[in-house]
């Protein structure tokens, strides 16, 4: 007997643009629509059960089981490491993992650099991997200003447009990793529910190629 697929979608743009992915693969949901501040939806017909989860939380619901399969930026996987498969790169949210700096920014390997980012062990593996001795800033959020503040030198975050560095007066000084949302699975459930998850999957990838 076919069982529900649970679906964690991240909150906002990325899950929105995921989410009518799933729709086009036949998985479609009308009550996600409505809007409000609900957070799970179901379909009976599609045996589909999608929820909203914050964008880092969810491969927690993917690793644990909560959800069979979920959609997460491989900026996530890279920093949690979650043990989880990673079945498709969905060619969506596409941007970069930079180190950026205010313009003008000379690097002097004679001084400890000091790096605010919300991604310490992507840094760390960065700069480790370039043998430079840093003093990681672990922030939440609104990075950018950290060097504008006196905070750090530099950061590593996300660049996606560009528009927040530049109206911060900040440029993109090395590019650390190119990053896009990654269709991630339950490992134990992908087994359970093989059939539902690799139809899926394939029906996600040949949608790509269509494009
Ligand atoms: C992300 C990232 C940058 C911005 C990049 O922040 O940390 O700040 O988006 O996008 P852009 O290149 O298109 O301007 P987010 O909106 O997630 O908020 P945060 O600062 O709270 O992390």
């Amino acid at each position: 007997m076919k069982k529900y697929l649970n679906i964690a979608l991240p909150k906002g743009r990325l899950g929105d643009k995921a989410y009518d992915l799933f729709e086009r693969a036949g998985l479609g949901c009308p009550s996600i629509k409505e809007g409000g501040r609900k957070l799970i939806f179901e379909n009976e017909e599609n045996l589909v059960r999608y929820f909203w989860a914050k964008p880092s939380d969810v491969a927690i619901y993917v690793e644990r089981g909560a959800a069979d399969i979920g959609v997460c930026g491989r900026d996530i996987l890279l920093e949690y490491r979650p043990d989880i498969y990673e079945l498709l790169d969905l060619g969506i949210g596409r941007c970069r993992m930079a180190v950026a700096a205010p313009k003008g920014f000379k690097y002097d390997p004679g001084v400890t650099l000091k790096v605010a980012t919300k991604f310490s062990r992507i840094a760390q593996d960065y700069y480790a991997s370039l043998g430079r001795d840093i003093d990681i800033i672990h922030l939440n959020g609104s990075i950018e200003i950290a060097p504008i503040l006196g905070l750090s030198d530099v950061i590593v975050d996300i660049v996606e447009t560009g528009t927040t560095l530049k109206e911060n007066d900040l440029e993109v000084v090395e590019e650390i990793i190119p990053i896009s949302a990654r269709l991630i699975a339950n490992k134990v459930n992908y087994n359970f529910k093989n059939g539902q998850i690799r139809a899926l999957a394939d029906r996600l990838a040949a949608l790509q190629e269509e494009a």
